[in-house]
């Protein structure tokens, strides 16, 4: 028995060395972790129960019979984050580059099954060459089975993944298809093609971070929804994250006392919308303040800036937060902000996160870039997030909700079940001052005098200001339910969360459909 024990310790031994001792200092080398680093690091301690530690490879060929690391090049088991269960899979770049074959996929499928059928996250830890180039198709299978899995657990369990090394080609879209994208900068990289494919293709120059590293999916192509700046930092944010997230689709996100007043004012806010309404502020002043302090995870900081989403709570309760942002190109919507506000509001509705929207926008972009790239397919999908969404929404206008953008962003009518109104705010087809040009075009044409003119038009916008650009118009319609002082915004968002969050979709009429078809 002893002698079947020792070979047990010493086959053991072998797996957690992976690749080896001299791959592992080349991973070092990098500043990277190693797969089992990674998930010592990530997990809660002694939670670790590890799956097919001894699972091998079964490819012939290429010299494949004297590569035969045990575990083939990926990590996986049941775990604890942050105190909630999980399902981790890390794959570990110092076996054959963490290059994806039958059995490595096998492994990830087979995980990803446990985390369905238990209703647990999952969180990949990606560091791969891709497909496993001496497995062929087995390999290809791999990642279809895969990505298979991806879109059977989306909307029923989280999916997170962290880049943390090369992902490239196919690979791409297993993380693509999950809910959140971690990218470690200067060691990590996406790409579909690689630069010696695109200099081939179509002769541009690129090294890869500018093609596809962790700032450039961060702030231009959206692909990121974070970024940290070491191994450490993205394993950091996967504990942040799962603070927030319920288990899977049937529960509700998880409750933290964090210890703040629910009934706590905040006076600052009186003075934080600018008298002038084209002069900017910073909407993450308003969302920091109404939120229990300390709680706001944002999601998506670096890309179309000019929206903000993100996790926090208020009295304790996991909301999902929606915003524009004055701040950045006056908070308008255009097809950045209109893809991560729908994609966000979306998430929010699967995962049971009631919605808390806070609103300043000025309207849609103009212009033949923006409706040439599709601001009409691109915007629809916020309108179709919003009105699909059967979580409980609470939206508070701050000051300009103008047109098909005040329609959009959380408005009573796709379905917001409170909406609160500053006094500020300016609710109408479109600002004051565009709305008089029109109207009253011709008056204003008759008049010579320039200077006479544009005192004209001031006055005529104001007019419109007082008498129709106002909450009360729209309150005096029911389509606002209260008007309230820019202080109170956090003890009247508890109050009214705490009635609503009894709000069930079986109790919402939906007619009866296999699937709608969001404007994709
Ligand atoms: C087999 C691979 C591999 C792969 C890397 N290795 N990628 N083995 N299949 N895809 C092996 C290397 O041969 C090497 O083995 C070890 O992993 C470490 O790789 P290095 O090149 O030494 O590391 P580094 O310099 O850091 O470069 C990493 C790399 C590079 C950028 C990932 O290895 C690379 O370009 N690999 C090929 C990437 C690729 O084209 N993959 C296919 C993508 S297409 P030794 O024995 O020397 O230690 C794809 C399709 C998926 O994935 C389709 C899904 C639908």
């Amino acid at each position: 028995m002893n002698e079947k024990i020792k070979e047990l310790h010493a086959l053991r031994e072998k797996a957690l060395k992976g690749g080896g001792e001299e791959a592992i200092k080349k991973q070092h080398a990098k500043g990277k972790w190693t797969a089992r680093e990674r998930i010592e690091y990530l997990v809660d301690p002694g939670s670790f129960l590890e799956l097919d530690m001894f699972v091998r490879h079964r490819a012939t060929g290429f010299g494949m019979e004297k590569r035969l690391a045990y575990g083939d090049g990926v990590v996986t088991g049941l775990a604890k984050v942050s105190g909630r269960r999980a399902v981790v899979i890390a794959q570990d770049f110092t076996f054959m580059g963490g290059s994806l074959g039958e059995m490595h996929a096998k492994k990830i499928v087979k995980a990803m099954r446990h985390a369905l059928a238990n209703g647990v996250p999952v969180i990949f830890l990606n560091d791969s060459g891709g497909a496993r180039i001496q497995e062929g198709v087995d390999s290809l299978k791999g990642y279809g089975d895969i990505f298979y899995m991806n879109v059977m657990a989306s909307g029923v369990i989280p999916q997170i993944a962290a880049i943390m090394g090369p992902c490239a080609g196919g690979a791409v879209y297993s993380p693509a298809l999950m809910d959140f994208i971690i990218m470690v900068r200067r060691t990590s990289f996406m790409f579909v093609t690689g630069p010696r494919v695109v200099k081939a293709a179509i002769g541009e120059d690129v090294d890869e971070q500018s093609l596809g590293g962790a700032d450039v999916h961060a702030t231009k192509s959206g692909v990121a929804h974070f970024v940290a700046d070491s191994d450490e930092g993205a394993l950091n944010l996967i504990k942040a994250l799962m603070t927030y997230l319920p288990s899977n689709n049937a529960e509700d996100p998880p409750y933290l006392n964090t210890g703040d007043p629910p009934d706590r004012a905040d006076e600052n806010l009186n003075a934080l919308v600018p008298v002038d309404p084209n002069e900017a502020y910073d909407m993450k002043d308003v969302i920091t303040r109404v939120l229990d302090r300390g709680t706001f995870l944002e999601v998506h900081a670096g890309w179309a800036q000019n929206a903000v989403t993100g996790f926090g709570r208020l009295a304790g309760a996991a909301v999902c937060v929606v915003a524009n942002q004055p701040k950045h190109m006056a908070g308008v919507l255009d097809i950045d902000a209109s893809d991560k506000i729908a994609s966000f509001v979306r998430f929010c509705d699967a995962f049971n996160f009631p919605i808390i929207t806070f609103v300043d926008v000025p309207g849609f972009l103009p212009g033949t870039a923006q409706e040439h790239g599709g601001i009409i397919r691109h915007g629809a999908k916020i309108l179709y997030a919003y009105s699909e969404a059967t979580v409980p929404k609470l939206t508070v206008i701050l000051r300009k909700a103008y047109g098909g953008a005040y329609i959009a962003m959380g408005s009573s009518h796709l379905g917001a079940d409170f909406v609160a109104a500053w006094p500020t705010a300016e609710i109408a087809v479109m600002g004051p001052e565009g709305a008089a040009e029109i109207v009253w075009r011709r008056d204003l044409a008759s008049i010579k005098d320039p200077e006479e003119r544009a005192r004209k038009l001031a006055e005529l916008a104001r007019e419109y200001r007082e008498k129709i650009a106002n909450p009360y118009f729209a309150a005096g319609r029911g389509y606002i339910d209260a008007v309230i002082e820019p202080k109170e915004t956090r003890p009247t968002l508890v109050r009214a969360l705490e009635h609503i969050r009894s709000k069930r979709e079986t109790r919402v009429w939906v007619p009866p459909k296999k699937h709608g078809l969001p404007p994709f």
